[in-house]
């Protein structure tokens, strides 16, 4: 199933989703009759804010543990109360950096493709998937620039996760638009691409 109004960007760390989302924010403050929600994974709520000290380094747990709970953060995010869902059916564009593929291509890399698989099939699938591809190399430059590393952002984890990443979406082509982006183009360039399709939306244009 494809929620409507639901749009994702996805891509391996240092890939610019989380800039190009606050872009995308900005823009869309401009347009008074759209109603618009900007959110992430892992999410504000407890779970996702747990899976960000996971991120860090400082709580250890088994990679099965750590693709469960993601897919837990998930569900809460996309069905509690005010959630991607409840707010998709309410007309409003939903926008949010992460979701399934994430899973699907991070954690496939720790714990094989199965698990993944399973813990993601009954969720519904976003009507817009922007993936930002990016050699790990540019990538790790761009984030030593941050100062902080996280248990993902190492080149060896990070070339097999855009491999997955590469084949997800090729799987994934058919079922919903995905839009590939070169994200070693400049921030401007980037913007241009998803604001000629973001922008041309029925929900932007109404
Ligand atoms: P970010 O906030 O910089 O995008 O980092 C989130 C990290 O979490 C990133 O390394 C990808 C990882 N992640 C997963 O491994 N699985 C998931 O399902 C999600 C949503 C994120």
């Amino acid at each position: 199933m494809v929620l409507n109004n639901f749009v994702v960007f996805e891509g391996i760390d240092g890939a610019g989703t989380t800039t190009q989302l606050k872009l995308l924010q900005e823009k869309l403050a401009g347009y008074s009759k759209t109603k618009s929600f900007f959110t992430f994974e892992p999410s504000p709520n407890p779970t996702g804010v747990f899976l960000r000290q996971v991120l860090k380094g400082e709580i250890k747990l088994h990679p099965d543990t750590i693709a469960r709970l993601f897919a837990a953060d998930r569900c809460e995010h996309l069905y509690g109360a005010n959630g991607i869902a409840e707010l998709c059916s309410r007309n409003t564009l939903v926008v949010c950096d992460r979701y399934i593929f994430s899973n699907l291509a991070y954690q496939s890399t720790e714990c094989g493709a199965d698990l993944p698989r399973q813990l993601n099939e009954g969720f519904p699938l976003p009507q817009i998937v922007f993936y930002f591809d990016l050699e790990p190399s540019v990538s790790i430059n761009r984030i030593g620039g941050r100062g902080v590393t996280e248990i993902y952002e190492k080149i060896d984890f990070l070339e097999k996760t855009r491999r997955n990443y590469q084949s997800i979406m090729e799987e994934y082509k058919d079922k919903t638009q995905i839009v590939h982006i070169d994200a070693t183009q400049s921030v401007e360039a980037v913007f241009e691409k998803i604001w000629g399709i973001i922008g041309n939306l029925p929900i932007i244009k109404a």
